[in-house]
């Protein structure tokens, strides 16, 4: 198969994403394609599908557990779609823009929610994808609508209701999220803003760690409202360690990479964990991560 000289570019410009990933472990992808507009990231997705070459999609890298080999696969990363346009009733915000700044910025544009969203790494791409959130805030409680691209390369702008995101989850799997739209609140001021991040921040630092390197909680929370964290621990699990992956001390929902960990270190002690814990409270945990193997 001959590909055109974007693919010979992005396998050059292809690295381990050890050095992208949160947990810091992962292997290098074949290609590595990193667009700087909307129109060339469809462009992107377009030629893969031409080419029958199988494509994922990068943002922060935060929630992600990328294999130790060879990635089969092109990546494109959204970093640098950072777009940041503020109107009167809504801003539109880049999949590449951090998420934590955007955060920040909440509490003085009004957007619902987020500012109670301290401590959550990675891009707003990410986020949107993940619907990542919390006890104090979620990104669903502004996010009213998403610009991307669809596994056919065609670009969309779509309205996104209330409520329609579940927990960690959301519609956009095998499209890239380019932008996403949130909504101001002239109710929410600057005060009550700042005083939502202070609150979830104190919580944040004293219960999760946050300066470890991790891809946040492992486990999804089982349905019946127990958390993975707590049944964890109760299988007097803090600490049990794989090579250079740990199960934090602190909370038992995030697998820490003590320093040189690789996937599969933590791939095995994500089983020996599961395996406890169906041993001692007959519950099944689910992943959270997003896993890329292969
Ligand atoms: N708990 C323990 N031991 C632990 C961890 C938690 O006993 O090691 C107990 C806590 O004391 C608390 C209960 O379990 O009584 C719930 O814990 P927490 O409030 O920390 O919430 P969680 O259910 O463990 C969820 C999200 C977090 C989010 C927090 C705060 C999931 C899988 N996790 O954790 O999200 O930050 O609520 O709102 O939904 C993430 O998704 O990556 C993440 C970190």
């Amino acid at each position: 198969m001959v590909l055109p000289r974007d693919f010979a570019d992005a396998a050059e410009r292809a690295e381990a994403l050890a050095g992208r990933t949160s947990i810091g472990v992962g292997g290098r992808p074949r290609w590595l394609f990193e667009p700087s507009s909307e129109a060339a990231c469809a462009q992107i997705v377009r030629l893969c599908r031409a080419h029958g070459v199988p494509l994922r999609v990068l943002g922060g890298g935060c929630n992600l557990l990328v294999g130790d080999g060879e990635i089969e696969s092109a990546v494109i990363a959204t970093r640098r779609l950072r777009a940041f346009d503020v109107q009167e009733s809504q801003v539109t915000v880049g999949a590449g823009f951090g998420f934590p700044a955007l955060v920040r910025r909440a509490i003085e544009l009004g957007l619902p929610g987020l500012p109670g969203c301290p401590g959550i790494p990675g891009s707003v791409g990410g986020v949107v994808f993940m619907n990542a959130g919390g006890r104090f805030g979620t990104v669903s409680d502004a996010l009213v609508g998403v610009r991307g691209v669809d596994g056919e390369g065609r670009v969309f702008v779509r309205d996104v209701e209330p409520g329609e995101l579940g927990y960690r989850s959301s519609p956009f799997g095998g499209c890239v999220v380019t932008a996403a739209v949130f909504r101001r609140d002239p109710a929410w001021t600057p005060e009550r803003g700042a005083a939502l991040y202070r609150k979830a921040m104190d919580w944040k630092r004293g219960s999760q760690p946050l300066s470890a390197r991790s891809a946040g909680c492992m486990f999804k929370n089982p349905s019946d409202g127990r958390s993975a964290g707590r049944l964890i621990e109760e299988a007097r699990l803090k600490g049990l360690q794989v090579g250079g992956a740990m199960v934090s001390t602190q909370h038992a929902n995030f697998i820490v990479n003590t320093g040189a960990a690789t996937a599969a270190d933590v791939h095995a002690l994500v089983e020996q964990v599961r395996a406890r814990v169906r041993e001692v409270h007959g519950v099944d945990l689910e992943l959270e991560v997003q896993v890329w193997d292969g």
